[in-house]
């Protein structure tokens, strides 16, 4: 009877342990959407709208319009660019590129 008591509050500390040490995955989205913000300022915001609001009338594409399902456009449309667009490829790396998607994403998909 005692065995089982101390076997089950070891595994509750170990539980806690690990939940309070290891990041969450939200916490890691959290980070990643914030380094995306900050490369979305230095060199996106110029064209596409100071915290993706868009104000360019047309001209340039309304971030805030891309679907979760269209990354590999969004990735696409970066490194290679696209009409008035110039191409980031060797200017961004892919996983800063990828930050900028987390940003998008954690903006648009914010639940109401
Ligand atoms: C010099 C201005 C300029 C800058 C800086 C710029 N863009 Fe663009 N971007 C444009 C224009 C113009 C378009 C519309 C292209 C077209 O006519 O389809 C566009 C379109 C896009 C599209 C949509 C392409 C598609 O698939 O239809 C994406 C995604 C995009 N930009 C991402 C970015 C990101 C991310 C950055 C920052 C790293 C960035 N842009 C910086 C001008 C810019």
């Amino acid at each position: 009877m005692i065995m089982t008591y101390h076997r089950r509050l070891y595994c509750l500390v170990a539980a806690s342990i690990t939940f309070y040490t290891t990041p969450t995955f939200s916490q890691e989205k959290h980070a990643e959407a914030e380094a995306g913000a900050a490369i979305y300022d230095d060199y996106c915001s110029r064209c596409h709208g100071e915290a993706l609001h868009n104000t360019s009338g047309g001209v340039t594409f309304d971030l805030r319009r891309l679907r979760p399902t269209e990354h590999e456009r969004f990735v696409n449309s970066v490194l290679n660019g696209k009409k008035d667009m110039p191409p980031w490829r060797g200017v961004l790396k892919p996983d800063q590129i990828e930050e900028v998607w987390a940003y998008i994403r954690a903006t648009v998909d914010r639940q109401p």
